[in-house]
């Protein structure tokens, strides 16, 4: 395979080519020339049709082979069928990029040709966007490729798009809304260039300052996570994800796997990486407008400026919502903003102006806390009164506005009322102000920030590795195999457990009624019994478990009456023994579990466990590997955490324990290839320095080829 070309000729190509540069005005192959040659291209178009002749003052050349110069991209347009052996000619021209508009491909079943065209472009060092995709636009080239709208207001909000159509619109929205772009990058199936190749670039350039991508779905999630963590350290990404189906869950065998529905993984992860998800498209817009010029926080104090009560107690609720902190400080919020604050009106935050309130009176208000270096950044709220002097608030919300960004402070502002108010907010828009008519969409936009800027902020932990003795994992490994099996029994999980030191109950299997008692008495009063055999999964339900068994002749008792049970019900089953282990006494009931996921590679899950854990599905994911940090709020985002806090005058739980099985689990699942799934559900944990024991563990192999389900 021939060297890569650098994903920078894609963006910032010094030659494009068109092949099916159309001479009807109506078909796409006209348009994209017309668009490359009206928004100014700096560098050299070529079209190319077998017809020749001139197109809008360019030389059509009948073939690319016949252009006399370098190609960096050439734009596909021409029907399905003759697109290879167009991408021929290319590799012939040892062009660097192929943008391939054309439909028909993968998305309409037709894979193998897909295919053919990744494996030519790749034998010649050539890399496809596409095909099914609108085009490219470039703003630092003055490139727009696409067969979208002519004029793109150029800024610095670059945009990844999985969906066509979408895309197209949300280039006409974008203009609209006084977004400036600097990319507008199409992505179609995906079938070579992906969102993970563009975000290497739209890191390091300079002219992005956010970038939005909508998302259908991803082929290569390691790579993805990977792209997104770094980008996410450096700009904010937003993202939009569709299609939150639960069908990849069904198939998925241990409760690890269906837990987590699609999404929730996804969205775990994506969390993880510092991305920003937006529920919809109007969100994502807001968030967009307002991240696109706000200055980053230099701290969490928020202050809330209103005129209205209601509307302030509303941003307060957004605020919690948002994980916007409000400044507490009495005495600095009388200091700051007194002066400007009638008696009857509030200083504590939010701060209420009252509905008297002239335009003057925000300006001062702001200002003021503007200059109290406390507060780091201030939400504004408008409510339209007949006592406002109207033709103020336009100017007013522009010069706090411009003050904020000179001072680096952020500055969101909500306004609601009637007529006016919303021809205010359209005159603030039409000069990129962020202004919002819903106080939740404005704290929300703040609530982004903020959690860009904790991101940003946040260290990488590195965790200390536990020693674990790999080679007896594989050797136990090694005779599941030889036995033809893709699961641990029981007994042997459990060594599993005990080779990488996650605490699990004593245990032993008794072969006959002697060693059963020996075992029991070794073990210690009350025990637990329960049958082994490979041939019976449900053990109960054959009269094969008795629990809390006191005394020698309970034990005696119980031996007997369970290989009675298990011989009537289930007379084939080849019976290994009965196991004998320690009762455990009540806890708080945990699952944790670790898994390779397809898309992901490793994850984590963590929650309340038991036996009702599909119903109460209180679990919370991550992607491997996880600081103890980040294993800290997977168990805060869970109801479970509650539990362990202690309720109702318990004492706390161990919650270093738990730390420490989600670490070791973690290993396993990273160190160990042939493990794709490990599972403890129970994990019954007990108060502080009592630690916990992993009641029972389940334990998958990979298929002997290496792959995961
Ligand atoms: N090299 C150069 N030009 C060629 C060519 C070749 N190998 N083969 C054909 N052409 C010329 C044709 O002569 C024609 O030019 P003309 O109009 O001057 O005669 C032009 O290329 C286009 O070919 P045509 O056969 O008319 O195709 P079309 O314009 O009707 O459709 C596509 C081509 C690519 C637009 C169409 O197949 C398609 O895929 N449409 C969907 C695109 C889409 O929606 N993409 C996803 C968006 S999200």
């Amino acid at each position: 395979m021939t060297e890569k070309a650098d994903i920078k000729y894609l963006l910032e190509p010094r030659t494009v080519a068109v092949i099916g540069a159309s001479h009807s005005p109506d078909k796409i192959g006209y348009k994209l020339v017309e668009n490359i040659i009206s928004t100014g291209f700096a560098g050299s178009v070529y079209p190319i049709n077998p017809q020749g002749g001139e197109l809008l003052g360019k030389k059509v050349y009948s073939r690319i082979s016949e252009v006399p110069d370098e190609i960096d991209l050439v734009c596909i347009c021409i029907p399905a069928k003759t697109v290879l052996p167009a991408i021929k000619e290319c590799a012939l021209k040892s062009v660097k990029f192929l943008a391939v508009i054309t439909s028909g491909f993968s998305e309409v079943g037709n894979i193998e040709e897909e295919r053919k065209m990744v494996e030519l472009a790749r034998e010649n060092g050539m890399r496809i966007l596409g095909p099914n995709i609108f085009g490219i636009f470039s703003a630092c080239a003055r490139l727009n490729a696409t067969f979208g709208p002519r004029d793109i207001l150029p800024g610095n909000v670059a945009i990844i798009t999985q969906s066509g159509a979408l895309g197209i619109a949300m280039i006409g929205k974008t203009a609209l809304e006084r977004i400036g772009l600097s990319a507008m990058v199409s992505v179609g199936n995906k079938a070579d260039i992906d969102e993970s190749d563009l975000l290497e670039y739209l890191v390091k350039d300079k002219n992005t300052r956010i970038i939005m991508v909508y998302l259908e779905g991803v082929k290569d999630g390691q790579r993805f996570i990977s792209a997104l963590k770094l980008t996410a350290k450096k700009k904010p990404v937003v993202l939009i994800k569709s299609g939150r189906s639960k069908r990849g869950a069904l198939a998925a065998a241990s409760h690890t796997g269906s837990l987590a529905g699609a999404d929730d993984i996804f969205d775990a992860i994506i969390r993880q990486c510092g991305v920003l998800r937006a529920e919809n498209l109007g969100c994502a817009f807001n968030w967009i407008r307002f991240l696109a010029q706000a200055p980053l926080p230099q701290g969490e104090n928020t202050a809330i400026i209103t005129n209205g009560g209601g509307i302030g107690v509303m941003a307060t609720d957004a605020c919690e919502k948002y994980k916007v902190n409000l400044y507490d400080d009495l005495e600095g919020l009388r200091e700051t903003f007194s002066k400007y604050t009638p008696a009857f009106g509030s200083l504590k935050n939010p701060v209420d102006l009252t509905g008297q309130a002239k335009a003057s009176d925000y300006s001062s208000a702001l200002n003021s806390a503007l200059k109290n270096p406390d507060i780091h950044s201030t939400i504004s709220l408008y409510c339209e009164t007949a006592m406002f002097d109207y033709e103020n608030l336009v100017p007013m919300i522009e010069q706090t506005q411009k003050d904020y960004l000179n001072q680096k402070k952020p500055l969101v502002f909500a306004v609601f009322g009637g007529a006016k108010t919303e021809q205010a907010i359209s005159s603030l828009r039409e000069k990129g102000i962020p202004v919002f008519p819903e106080v939740y969409d404005a704290v929300s936009c703040l609530g982004a920030l903020y959690a860009h800027s904790r991101h940003l902020r946040a260290e990488e932990e590195f965790l200390e590795p536990y020693s674990i003795e790999l080679n007896r994992i594989e050797q136990l490994i090694y005779e599941v195999r030889n036995d033809r099996r893709s699961f641990l029994l029981a007994h042997e999980a459990k060594k599993l457990a005990e080779i990488a030191g996650i605490p699990a109950p004593a245990t032993l299997v008794a072969r006959n009624l002697d060693q059963a008692i020996k075992f029991a008495e070794q073990i210690g009063y009350p025990v637990v019994m329960k049958i082994v055999s490979r041939d019976i999964i449900h053990k109960s339900d054959v009269g094969g478990v008795a629990l809390n068994l006191l005394n020698r002749s309970e034990v005696i008792d119980a031996y007997e009456a369970i290989l009675q049970n298990c011989r009537s019900i289930q007379p084939d089953a080849k019976i290994e023994g009965v196991e004998i282990s320690e009762m455990l006494q009540p806890g708080v009931e945990l699952i944790i579990g670790a898994r390779k996921d397809k898309i992901f590679g490793p994850v984590m899950a963590f929650g309340s466990g038991g036996k009702y854990v599909e119903v109460i599905k209180d679990v919370s994911f991550r992607a491997l590997p996880v600081g103890k940090k980040e294993m800290m709020a997977m168990i805060e985002e869970t109801r479970a955490y509650t539990l362990l806090l202690g309720v109702r005058g318990e004492e706390k739980k161990d919650l270093d324990k738990v730390l420490e099985v989600m670490q070791r689990l973690s290993e396993l699942i990273i160190r160990c290839p042939e493990i794709s799934d490990i599972e403890v559900n129970p994990l019954v944990v007990y108060e502080y320095g009592k630690g916990a024991k992993a009641l029972d563990i389940r334990v998958l192999l990979t298929n002997p080829e290496g792959g995961v389900k």
